[in-house]
């Protein structure tokens, strides 16, 4: 039975190269999640190419969006939430515009929602006890962030990339090492049985600013070592260099978590983005975890890479506070986190 109090939102994300739709009940139940990755055309190319992305999401959307409603009764929905930023402007656009259509022609609230609230709060979903306040590490392919959420939506920035972002520092390094894009995957799968002391890649830090990131100093690093050492000696020891490139990335994450921990004496820590995959990475994070005694999150794996669920979480908690958007709703390249 459909009980009154209940919330139903219909969630769409299209902010870079995944066509994702879900149906989230009360923003912690994922109904269904129907993601479409164009992970396999984009790697002809090397990366994403933004209008190749915004055409394949023309295409898609509509089959994505009606395979996660299924037989769900459209009148049902009490809104519908899309990622309105930031991404690439074109892809952000088609979701954003099906996303207000659809929210016009059912006369219900349509919910902008900045894709990182979106990641963080996938921890909702797998975590159903887990509440504000805690300490958030955001590693995507297009984000490093440490930062506390002090309640639903509101967050408080702590350290970020000075350059590049976790997730751009693995499919750097693997595209250096002659592996496909995105290479953050396979990076892990070689690591498994690799040395991460083969090579002694330096960690970076950053004087005025230790709890910030940078990851072009090793991404550099490995550029130099490749060219020097050779394609031959390269691919006889990728096992040993992809791990001692991902010790030195984890390393770096993990030293200003470690920091940020002890500093703000914080209880619980949330792991969010595509990084938040990285096997090295959890097992770092879990050791940090039981050594200072706090409770941590993880998203299981399919909620990790960019989905709709996440961004359903994230706008059920808005609705509770009443931040609807409106048909004035617009594609945010740039956004701003946190200032809500
Ligand atoms: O969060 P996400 O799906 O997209 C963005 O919002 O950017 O993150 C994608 C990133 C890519 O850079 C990818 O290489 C990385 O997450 N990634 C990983 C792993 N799985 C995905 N990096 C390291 N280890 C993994 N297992
Ligand atoms: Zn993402």
């Amino acid at each position: 039975m459909h009980n009154t109090k209940d919330k139903y939102i219909l969630a769409i994300e299209t902010s870079c190269d995944e066509t994702s739709a879900s149906l989230v009940k009360n923003g912690r139940e994922v109904l269904s999640l129907v993601t479409n990755t164009q992970i396999e055309v984009h790697a002809q190319y090397g990366g994403v190419v933004p209008e190749v992305a915004s055409r394949m999401h023309i295409e898609n959307i509509t089959k994505i969006v009606d395979d996660a409603l299924g037989d769900f009764d459209k009148n049902q929905l009490d809104a519908i939430a899309v990622t309105s930023g930031p991404g690439l402007v074109g892809a952000l656009l088609v979701g954003v515009s099906f996303a207000k259509a659809m929210a016009y022609t059912l006369n219900i609230p349509i919910v902008g929602v900045h894709h990182i609230d979106g990641h963080v709060s996938a921890n909702y979903i797998t975590h159903k006890s887990l509440e504000p306040p805690f300490l958030s590490l955001v590693v995507s392919g297009g984000h490093t962030i440490l930062m506390m959420a002090h309640d639903y939506g509101k967050y408080e920035l702590i350290g970020q990339t000075r350059d590049d972002a976790a997730g751009e520092a693995f499919d750097k390094g693997a595209r250096l090492l002659g592996l496909p894009y995105p290479g953050g995957k396979m990076i892990d799968d070689l690591a498994q049985s690799g040395n991460p002391r083969f090579v002694q890649f330096t960690r970076s830090k950053i004087k005025d600013a230790p709890l910030d990131f940078s990851f072009s100093g090793v991404k550099t690093q490995l550029r130099h070592y490749v060219e020097k050492a050779g394609e031959t000696f390269v691919k006889d020891n990728i096992n040993d260099i992809a791990a001692s490139y991902q010790a030195a990335i984890v390393d770096m994450l993990t030293l200003n978590l470690h920091k940020t921990i002890k500093q703000y004496n914080m209880q619980k820590v949330a792991l969010a983005g595509g990084v938040a995959a990285n096997s090295a990475l959890k097992i770092a994070v879990s050791k940090i975890a039981q050594e200072e005694n706090v409770e941590l999150y993880i998203p299981e794996l399919e909620l990790c890479t960019d989905n709709a669920a996440m961004i359903g979480a994230a706008a059920y908690y808005m609705l509770k506070q009443n931040k609807k958007s409106d048909m004035h709703l617009n594609a945010m390249p740039q956004m701003e986190l946190y200032d809500r």
